[in-house]
């Protein structure tokens, strides 16, 4: 077997399972699971009836490229969301099976393990945990940027010196971030398209929260859109990973793209054919329905800006819950370690969520992860409203909030 296998860290949702080995939840409280990043909005019904009206489609094998219909709808949602002039659906834009396979296989493709100077791989701490996996597999050594709540977790490109940068091959940066909910600003583009420029390293940036943030006068910046306000035209060592598991709550669709670069895409599109990762073609037809349709994706967002309001102004005081900038964790700061506080609120109040130092790894010192617990807003207003009531109750009995 392939030895780095031996390098991924067990999934944090195995760690979580052996940490609450021997803990018996409250018997009398209904469980409430907020660790997992799975959106529970009811998937429109527009799109599961495209995926019936299509299943005649499944006697053809489908292209790895997609249809051109499908991938023109793409073409239109980035044009219109991100104000872009032109995107090239042939060549800057490939369907994939959600944005998690393509994360992971993008990395495969694009690291070169014959390079006289071992690869890096660059990404945020704490972090989405595919983009370490994808830089073991890939052969290279994942380097990480910490991001803290004192630099209001924004990318301190500073951190890693020149020695770093010069053997970097690929950055992961992840866009609204999971887990802290931070967007990314035109400065802090600009400074990673500098360092792209000067390092020939290419971007890769995970948008896969785009679309869920809480003012509907600001979506967040996104990678092309920022490219495109700094003139850089053709978007050089540049591709977004988008999805519509969170847009459109379709989790099980497994429906996302890639856009950017042409050339990148070209030879990506070459490892994908060898991969075989063909998008099922009833899958394609209730994709072009989702990436049409722009009012159940406002609707989402009001359900998430309603449990964000409610979070916030509950958890406000002591323990202030921060608003993130989008996304639909709330990243939560604890009074104690941030694996205690999860084992008491699964042991005392039967609610789940994910402690912080299992996205992070301790690198220069810290794990930026510690002490913060992530609480993914996604079942209904009424389960969340009663598990912010259960975390309140645990702060008081530990003497907070
Ligand atoms: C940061 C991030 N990127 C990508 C994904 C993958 O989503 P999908 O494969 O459903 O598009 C997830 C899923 O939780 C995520 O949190």
């Amino acid at each position: 077997m392939n030895s780095n296998l031996s390098l991924l860290q067990p999934y944090p949702f195995q760690k979580l399972r052996k940490l609450f080995d021997g803990i018996t939840p409250a018997a009398n409280l209904d469980p409430i699971n907020l660790h997992i990043g799975e959106p529970k909005h009811a998937t429109p019904d527009f799109i599961r009836q495209a995926v019936v009206d299509h299943l005649n489609k499944l006697s053809h094998y489908p292209t790895t490229q997609g249809t051109p219909e499908l991938r023109y709808s793409i073409a239109d949602w980035i044009m219109r969301r991100f104000d872009l002039p032109t995107i090239n659906p042939d060549t800057e834009v490939i369907p994939v099976n959600g944005s998690r396979e393509a994360l992971f296989s993008f990395a495969q493709a694009a690291i070169d393990t014959a390079a006289a100077s071992g690869p890096y791989v660059v990404c945020p701490n704490p972090f989405y945990q595919i983009y370490e996996g994808a830089a073991l597999l890939g052969g290279a050594s994942p380097q990480f940027i910490n991001t803290t709540a004192d630099k209001a977790f924004r990318l301190d490109f500073s951190q890693l010196p020149d020695a770093v940068w010069s053997r970097t091959q690929l950055i992961y940066v992840c866009n609204p971030n999971n887990p802290t909910g931070s967007v990314m600003s035109l400065d802090e583009w600009r400074q990673l398209f500098e360092l792209s420029d000067r390092y020939g390293c290419i971007i890769a940036a995970d948008e896969c929260y785009s679309e869920i943030y809480f003012d509907e006068h600001k979506p967040p910046l996104g990678a092309l859109a920022a490219a495109h306000q700094l003139g850089r035209t053709g978007f050089p060592r540049l591709l977004v990973f988008n999805s519509l598991s969170k847009r459109s709550n379709v989790p099980g669709l497994r429906s996302g793209f890639v856009a950017g670069n042409a050339q990148i895409l070209e030879k990506y599109l070459l490892y994908r054919t060898y991969h075989g990762c063909a998008m099922n073609p009833a899958s394609q037809a209730a994709s072009i329905a989702a990436w049409n349709d722009e009012n159940h994706v406002v609707e989402n967002r009001r359900l998430y800006t309603q449990k964000f309001s409610m979070a916030t102004a509950m958890l406000s005081g002591a323990t202030a819950a921060q608003m993130p900038d989008a996304g639909f964790y709330l990243w939560f700061k604890t009074p104690i370690s941030d694996t205690e506080f999860t084992q008491q609120l699964r042991r005392d109040y039967n609610v789940t969520v994910l402690p912080g130092s299992y996205l992070g790894r301790k690198i220069r010192g810290i794990n930026p992860g510690e002490n913060y617990v992530r609480i993914a807003l996604v079942a209904s207003l009424d389960q969340c409203t009663e598990a912010i009531v259960r975390i309140k109750s645990l702060l008081n009995n530990l003497g907070y909030a």
